[in-house]
């Protein structure tokens, strides 16, 4: 089946089956590889993008029912406020260890932050929950979305 799904404000046509996930079609059919794989099942969060604004697993999303909902990546998460916030707050902090849950872990912050530009630590902890690292980035991570949030309203 050929499918319309627009990424990044780009309207790609693919082919592939109707069950496909959105993880696959973005990684290998489109070459953005930014959006990493790790469990496949919903449960450690590496997959993250963000449909219509809100944080979605891609591994278990299928193309078929993404319809025309805006699929955003972490290669386009920068050009967006809060991502903009949350990527700069990530550089200042030294989030990142080995890197590889990071760009999962940018897309869940960035939408918690656009949803939520003052999150208290228990709007943290829910919207990162799902969120795995196993180099043990979680206090860095909780401390970055603090000072994203604190830079809220200094910039656009
Ligand atoms: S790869 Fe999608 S949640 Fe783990
Ligand atoms: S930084 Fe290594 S898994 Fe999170």
């Amino acid at each position: 089946m050929s499918y319309a799904i627009k990424v990044n404000g780009i309207t790609h046509r693919v082919d592939v089956d109707g069950d496909t996930s959105l993880l696959w079609v973005l990684r290998d059919v489109l070459g953005m590889t930014g959006t990493k794989f790790g469990c496949g099942m919903a449960l450690c969060g590496a997959c993250t993008v963000h449909l219509n604004g809100a944080p979605r697993r891609s591994c278990i999303t299928r193309v078929d029912t993404i319809g025309d909902a805006e699929v955003t990546t972490i290669e386009a998460i920068g050009a967006t406020a809060a991502g903009r916030k949350i990527q700069k707050a990530w550089l200042d902090l030294e989030v990142v260890q080995c890197g590889y849950c990071q760009s999962g872990q940018i897309m869940s912050a960035a939408a918690l932050l656009a949803s939520n530009p003052q999150p208290t630590d228990s709007a943290i902890d829910n919207a990162m929950w799902g969120n795995i690292c196993r180099c043990g980035t979680y206090v860095r991570i909780r401390e970055a979305i603090k000072h994203a949030a604190r830079s809220s309203g200094k910039e656009g």
